[in-house]
């Protein structure tokens, strides 16, 4: 999704902006444009262009000098692609540059106000409209006239603002889109993503919702957006700059899929008790009394991570014998739920900013829910909405497509079903076993990964699918839908996710020699469930890619993982998939990391 990167200081600012844009790619976009201060004030220099950061670095003029800048990465959401569309959006005087992201709902009923006072549009966009209402504005600081403008408007921001009048500062505000502030000697940054500010500072101020910040030279000032100072003090950023480098991969998934032995080892890091054979999770704000109380869970999350919750749920209503389920965070906000006190609400979003999920949060906390965060960013919206939660500690995950994020929250949920598990019904000795379980995984993990030849080669055969079904039994479902997920995602190669006893209740009707299935077949107390449905498909001609813990007979190739506790198998047999889906997508040619459509950070509904 769209992208801000700002800088005010002494350095030559195009170049520094540039290489921010750049880091901002992998949330995807459509175009991009930059604006600076010209040296002799009164104008402001702008160069836009529909495509990528590198079309809009050619047209870039040699002699485009200047030591205040913002620039953006636009994802269409009003009007088509365009270098017009393209942000920042400079009044008719060229006085006022705007960067936005987010949706401004009102934007027709303010654009034909002004329209009809005589303003005359340069594009299609919403974000014109937040231009023209500060450039008309008569307050007399650039801090009043922004004020003044966000005051009329409806809807989602993060906006950083120039004036040409006011070349000393960047005027940044937030309603529900990130803004971080990155805190520099003599030097300030701006940008919707710490990507874009890690190789300058690990300084950050992240505004919250309603708080503006005004950025000079050598000083920052946060406040509200009535004027109240809210003094906000800058904390130091975890993640090293060479975690958004490629580190000697082709492609950030791969590098990304190949870090998960260490995420992993990360996320149980300092957080397993062995006198207690529990965990402890530091941020839960939930003492053991309230732990106890808990007489539901509902997991709410979107895609890959909604697929992690239903793991999740899974391990939660095994361990901790508490009813669980999950749902799309998209769904469960526009159905009127009921919302029950005795219910433990759990988000779960890797970037921490997902709109879908943070509006569920905060429709759940207007009622009065207790809301935990399962979460990567730290930081992020989510992660501060929530009343406490669990960092999932995955590190910076730039491909667009989810892997080492999905397995970390997975195993994050396995923590979190071992401390609620330990609080109520689960023996010493099965959370000895889990604990035992978990520390094998980044091993067996590493084992998995270092098969990745074989995988690579069953790849080349199924770059040739038009279509593919997978399907797995209750543990083995969320890991079918998740690896059909990753398949069309990056290869658009068409993919459905069936529960295995669903299969003769209506898919089976599919099944012919051109449709391979992929079959989770755990060695667990649905092993002989599991390989009937194997039979059920070869008896229709079915090719079968079965993942087990041993070969099995009827399937036509068997990836075989380390077997671990039964509830921990899911981590495992996810992982081929992913390299599954790697390969084929490589083998077709794919831009992996940048699938069409789709945008890392989804902070629009
Ligand atoms: C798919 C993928 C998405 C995200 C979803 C939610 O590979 O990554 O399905 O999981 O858009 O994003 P987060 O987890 O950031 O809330």
């Amino acid at each position: 999704m769209c992208g801000i990167v700002g800088y005010i200081g002494k350095r030559d600012v195009a170049p520094l902006l540039l290489e921010g844009l750049a880091r901002l790619e992998y949330r995807g976009y459509d175009s991009a444009g930059i604006v600076v201060n010209s040296p002799k004030a009164g104008a402001l220099k702008m160069v836009k262009a529909k495509g990528r950061v590198r079309d809009l670095e050619a047209r870039v003029p040699k002699r485009f000098a200047g030591t205040t800048g913002i620039a953006h990465t636009r994802w269409a959401t009003h009007g088509a692609p365009s270098d017009l569309n393209s942000h920042p959006h400079l009044d008719p005087e060229n006085k006022v540059a705007v960067v936005h992201n987010g949706i401004v709902d009102n934007a027709a009923e303010l654009r034909a106000k002004l329209e009809a006072d005589g303003v005359v549009f340069a594009s299609e966009t919403d974000t014109e409209v937040i231009t023209h209402l500060i450039a008309r504005s008569q307050a007399d600081s650039l801090e009043e006239k922004v004020r003044e403008a966000l005051k009329v408007i409806e809807g989602t921001y993060g906006i950083a603002v120039m004036h040409a009048d006011f070349t000393d500062r960047i005027v940044v505000a937030r309603n529900g889109s990130p803004v971080i502030l990155g805190i520099g000697e003599k030097e300030m940054l701006v940008a919707s993503d710490v990507a874009a500010l890690i190789a300058h500072t690990r300084q950050v101020v992240t505004l919250n919702d309603g708080e503006m910040a005004t950025l000079k030279a050598d000083d920052f000032r946060t406040y509200t957006t009535s004027g109240t100072t809210t003094n906000a003090t800058p904390e130091t950023v975890e993640w090293e700059a060479a975690s958004y480098d490629m580190g000697g991969h082709d492609t950030y998934m791969h590098k990304e899929i190949s870090e998960q032995p260490d995420a992993v080892d990360r996320v149980l890091r300092g957080r397993i008790d062995d006198r207690f054979n529990t965990v402890h999770l530091g941020g839960l704000n939930l003492d053991p009394r309230e732990a106890r109380g808990i007489r539901r869970v509902k997991i709410l999350g979107c895609g890959t991570s909604y697929h992690a919750g239903l793991i999740g749920a899974g391990l939660i209503e095994g361990m901790a014998r508490i009813p669980a389920d999950a749902e799309p965070a998209s769904e469960f906000r526009y159905r009127n739920p009921v919302v029950d006190p005795d219910t433990l609400y759990i988000a779960v979003s890797q970037s921490g900013e997902t709109y879908d999920v943070l509006a569920a949060v905060q429709e759940l906390k207007r009622k009065g829910a207790r809301v935990l965060g399962v979460v990567n960013v730290v930081g992020s919206a989510i992660a501060r909405e929530a009343d406490g939660g669990v960092y999932v500690h995955a590190g910076p995950e730039v491909c667009v497509v989810s892997t080492k994020c999905f397995t970390n929250t997975v195993v994050a949920f396995a923590l979190l079903a071992v401390h609620l598990g330990r609080i109520r019904d689960l023996s010493v000795t099965d959370g000895k076993r889990i604990i035992e379980g978990l520390r094998k995984l980044p091993a067996q993990i590493q084992e998995i990964l270092d098969g990745e030849e074989d995988i690579k080669k069953l790849a080349a055969e199924f770059a040739e699918a038009k279509s593919m079904m997978f399907i797995g039994r209750v543990r083995g479902y969320p890991v079918a839908l998740e690896a059909s997920l990753k398949l069309k995602e990056i290869s658009y190669i068409h993919a459905e996710a069936y529960p295995a006893s669903e299969l003769k209740h209506g898919p089976l009707a599919l099944i012919e020699p051109s449709l391979p299935t992929v079959a989770i077949v755990p060695d667990d107390d649905l092993l002989e469930k599991n390989r009937a449905a194997l039979e059920e498909i070869k008896a229709r001609s079915g090719r079968i890619l079965a993942v087990a813990h041993r070969e099995q007979e009827k399937a036509d190739h068997t990836i075989v993982v380390p077997k671990n506790e039964d509830e921990l198998d899911p981590i495992l047999m996810g992982i081929p998939l992913q390299l599954l889906a790697y390969h084929t997508a490589l083998a077709m040619g794919r831009d992996i990391d940048k699938p069409r459509n789709l945008a890392k950070s989804v902070t629009v509904e």
